[in-house]
């Protein structure tokens, strides 16, 4: 068989991983060739590819990004984008796809699939809020590398006594957040599940200076104030109608500082939470994931996508990743209430 391979949407962590172990086991296991595909669907619609075999995918497993390329390209948005890839995939002899990516680009492997290409999924995504999934690869290191950064602020707002905000990333989940302001110790964690009261932010902030400690407030990206309570700006539409987040830090420092009177200071993690070498947890889902997809292409499985549950690897429908975004329960984030303050 002639297998491709694309990485779509925002990259992660863990995405070398997944695609060294199906092309280590796919070529030497089951003798199968590979062909990668450049910068997620924009690969297939435009015939951009790459050699893709045991060679070029050496010394990968802890390299951050993917050596594919990623994009936000949504062939469903251009007219007989389907058919096109379809067309190129027959031209180039290629029999499978394995498509890494989260919710938007597993959206158009489920179209796909039902076009009748053979087309298996694999979840990443550092927000970790795919439905059929226990954990996606990548929300290990992104939390990660926000808990490195929140450590090392308590020191800093302690020196300064200082109000310090991380933002997160999170566009509408909370995993993130809640994760690494719960291993960072933060005071106050907001989440885009549960609207928040500026009032009571600053209540919590008075009530940590009371105790002689800075307050540390982490919010994701998609957090959002209670309806008429503080305004924010909306920003530009993606591809796949997202809107470009980022900005609810900046609004927070402001609106803490003129109703508490500390100074307020702002960090945005951004894309650093993204980069570099994947944690050793997220290496071997990646991997346990690449090894379950190829066995699912060898077995000439469709329309379907690897996920974890509990410790195994199972699959699910393709259709599965995408009908239900998992957002943080409001039970669990009720747990962590009694840190904040
Ligand atoms: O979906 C993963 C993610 O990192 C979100 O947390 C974030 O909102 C978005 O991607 C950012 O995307 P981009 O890198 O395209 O700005």
């Amino acid at each position: 068989m002639r297998i491709g391979v694309l990485t779509g949407g925002g990259d992660c962590p863990g995405l070398n991983a997944v695609i060294r172990a199906a092309v280590r086991k796919g070529s030497e296991v089951y003798g199968h060739e590979f062909l990668g595909f450049r910068d997620g669907w924009k690969g297939p619609l435009e015939n951009v590819t790459m050699p893709l075999d045991v060679g070029t995918t050496r010394g990968i497993l802890p390299r951050g990004g993917t050596i594919l390329g990623s994009s936000r390209t949504n062939p469903l948005k251009v007219d007989g984008g389907v058919d096109r890839i379809q067309a190129n995939l027959d031209s180039l002899g290629v029999d499978a796809l394995i498509a890494i990516g989260g919710e938007d680009t597993l959206g158009v492997a489920t179209a796909l699939a039902s076009a009748g290409v053979t087309v298996v999924g694999v979840p990443k995504t550092i927000d970790n809020d795919l439905g059929a999934t226990d954990y996606t690869f990548g929300f290990d290191t992104a939390v990660q590398i926000a808990v490195d950064a929140i450590d090392r602020l308590h020191t800093t707002a302690e020196s300064h006594h200082r109000v310090l905000i991380v933002e997160v990333m999170g566009r509408h989940a909370g995993w993130i957040a809640l994760h690494s302001g719960l291993a960072g110790g933060a005071n106050v964690i907001l989440i885009p599940e549960r609207p928040f009261d500026i009032d009571q932010v600053c209540a919590y902030i008075e009530h940590r200076f009371a105790s002689h400690y800075s307050p540390i407030v982490v919010v994701a990206e998609g957090a959002q104030p209670k309806e008429g309570t503080m305004e924010l700006q909306a920003g530009e539409l993606d591809a796949f109608g997202h809107v470009r987040l980022g900005g609810i830090g900046q609004v927070l420092e402001r609106e803490i500082q003129a109703r508490t009177g500390y100074e307020s200071r702002q960090t945005v993690l951004g894309h650093v939470q993204r980069g570099g070498t994947p944690t050793a947890y997220d290496r071997v889902l990646a991997t346990r994931f690449g090894l379950h997809a190829i066995d699912a292409v060898h077995e000439g499985e469709s329309g379907v996508m690897v996920a974890l549950r509990g410790t195994e690897i199972v699959r699910v429908p393709l259709s599965a990743a995408t009908s239900e975004l998992k957002t943080v329960p409001l039970e669990r984030y009720e747990e962590v209430e009694v840190f904040f303050g």
